[in-house]
């Protein structure tokens, strides 16, 4: 038996900061949309937790119990008294440590695939609670669709979604970390004060309308000064983007992929052929969005 889920990346087509917690995390106002690039992952019953990985990025995914994939299993696991004995296999697709919520996407995707290999029958609300352990993102990455997440990003309201969006992302050489990306955010605003942060009307308005010119007016990221300051090249990345007809340009998340909305599918292709003669990015991805939360694609009786 074996079962496998697949589970989308996602943009922050607003992502509002507020200022340190005591806890070290940021309130925020992030409206989150999953787009159509997806993770796989394959659970299947093994003597002892392990995880391998496949996919261009893969060398870079570690492969130890700090995986949120193997943090899945083992929260799962500990709730019901049963040992984690799975193998979780990810095709990975989502660029690591890339700012689309590749990570997150493999957490919940391991949860839902545990979940329904050992029948251990956990709630969309227990699921739920186990994903906002995992980290911020994890949450979203379940739901799927589109959504605003506050608190530290795992409080999430579904929001209506009036249409396809068209989007352009440009995957960068290298990652960024996004507890450093936060550092950098708190070191640019020391002294500054720092607003609560709140969701934008005309964007939830935008989204609702499946409006492009609209969103791509409304789209912010609190995040991104501190991003285009670890790695000012992005900068020419959003220009070479801009410059092709892209509505928007923006840094998706803590980076550093960045993200171009475009009007239509044949402005998406001629906004990725630009990028990729650019030479500004490594790989150049479209995707439509919103795209459903993680899903059971295939149980099978055979490993
Ligand atoms: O929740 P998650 O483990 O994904 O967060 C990773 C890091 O990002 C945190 O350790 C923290 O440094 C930063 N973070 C934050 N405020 C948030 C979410 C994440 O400061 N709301």
């Amino acid at each position: 038996m074996s079962v496998t889920v697949r589970v989308p990346a996602k943009v922050n087509v607003q992502l509002a900061v507020g200022a340190a917690r005591p806890d070290g995390f940021h309130d925020l106002a992030n409206v989150f949309l999953a787009v159509g690039l997806y993770d796989e992952v394959t659970v299947t019953p093994a003597d002892e937790l392990r995880i391998t990985c496949e996919g261009p990025d893969a060398g870079q995914v570690p492969l130890d119990r700090g995986n949120l994939a193997a943090r899945a299993a083992i929260a799962l696991a500990e709730r019901r008294g049963i040992e984690p004995a799975v193998h979780l296999h990810i095709t990975k697709d989502i660029p690591v440590a890339g700012g689309m919520a590749g990570g997150s996407a493999d957490g919940a995707g391991a949860l839902l695939a545990c979940n329904t290999l050992w029948g251990t029958g956990a709630s969309r609300a227990e699921l739920l609670a186990i994903c906002a352990e995992l980290g911020s993102d994890v949450p979203f990455s379940l739901v799927g669709g589109a959504a605003l997440g506050v608190g530290r990003g795992e409080l999430l309201t579904s929001l209506e979604v009036g249409g396809t969006f068209h989007w352009v992302f440009a995957m960068a050489g290298r990652g960024l970390s996004t507890p450093a990306v936060f550092r950098e955010f708190d070191r640019l605003a020391e002294g500054c004060d720092i607003p609560e942060p709140v969701a934008s009307r005309e964007l939830l308005d935008a989204l609702a309308k499946g409006d492009p010119d609209a969103l791509a007016a409304a789209v912010s990221n609190d995040l991104q000064p501190a991003a285009l300051s670890l790695f000012p090249e992005l900068s020419d990345t959003l220009a070479a983007g801009r410059a092709a007809g892209a509505l928007t340009a923006l840094v998706s998340g803590s980076g550093p992929t960045t993200a171009f909305l475009a009007r239509d599918p044949e402005s998406a292709t001629k906004i990725a052929d630009v990028l990729r003669a650019s030479g500004t990015c490594r790989t150049v991805r479209t995707a439509t969005a919103p795209a459903p939360g993680a899903t059971v694609l295939t149980t099978s009786a055979t490993a």
